[in-house]
């Protein structure tokens, strides 16, 4: 069976969970002492902060939202040489894969620490799923490939993780030959993530136009400042 993981780190998810249970709980001394009723106020905050990350998770999960992401994503790679930069569980460039049987499909990863994605775990995913992926080490601020090595680069909600995004944007157009077709999905209209956004030839659009993104992923701290950017490579 593919076990795709999804974008949420447990290092993150975790920490909120337990303090708004620890909240409660100290809410329900309440009955024995009223100033247990102070543990309301965080209460209120860890709670709803749990609410959106506990709902981001089910809906992003298997068969939610990720998966309609990355369907919209391969819907728009004509085949080819393709590279996904950040292939996170592999699921992506499968997806890629299975869509476009003549396609060669690349995927790199850091697979840093605080992920639950590893090499290992992609190719499985991809034998599982039955097509041939090949997945690679590697920063997306430095791909180790030749320039216009590729003819459709695709990223999703991977740049924002990296320090230079300026570079990985530039890294990415690098690889692509010219006339290529990129696809990329990030928080482009956060500024917290983009004081600049990039300017790249093509469209730009919000997510939540082109996805249904139930509550709370229009939320604009989980997918709600989300653009994809999609266009062809200049000479
Ligand atoms: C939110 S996940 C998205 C994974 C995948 N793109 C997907 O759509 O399922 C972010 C990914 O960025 C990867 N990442 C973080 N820093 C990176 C870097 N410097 N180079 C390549 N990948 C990186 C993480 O390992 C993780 O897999």
């Amino acid at each position: 069976m593919v076990r795709y993981r999804t974008w949420l780190r447990p290092g993150r998810l975790y920490p909120i969970v337990v303090l708004t249970a620890l909240s409660l709980a100290g809410c329900a001394l309440g009955v024995l002492n009223r100033w247990f009723l102070l543990f309301l106020l965080p209460l209120s905050a860890f709670g709803y902060v749990s609410v959106i990350l506990l709902g981001s998770a089910y809906r992003l999960g298997p068969g939610g939202a990720q998966r309609r992401i990355h369907e919209l994503i391969a819907s728009q790679v004509p085949g080819g040489r393709v590279l996904d930069i950040g292939c996170g569980s592999g699921s992506l460039a499968i997806t890629i894969a299975r869509r476009c049987p003549d396609a060669t499909v690349t995927g790199i990863d850091s697979w840093g620490p605080g992920w639950h994605y590893s090499r290992q775990l992609c190719e499985e995913n991809a034998r599982v799923s039955g097509v041939t992926v090949r997945f690679e080490r590697g920063s997306g601020a430095a791909l180790d490939f030749p320039d216009a090595a590729f003819d459709v680069v695709v990223s999703c909600m991977t740049f924002h993780e990296i320090r230079d995004k300026a570079d990985c944007v530039r890294e990415a157009l690098r690889v692509l030959r010219p006339g290529g077709r990129f696809v990329f999905v990030d928080p482009f209209a956060d500024p917290a993530y983009y004081p600049t956004p990039p300017r790249l030839p093509g469209s730009s659009c919000p997510l939540g136009d082109l996805v249904d993104l139930p509550f709370p992923l229009r939320h604009p701290k989980v997918l709600g400042r989300v653009l994809l950017l999609a266009g062809l490579r200049e000479h």
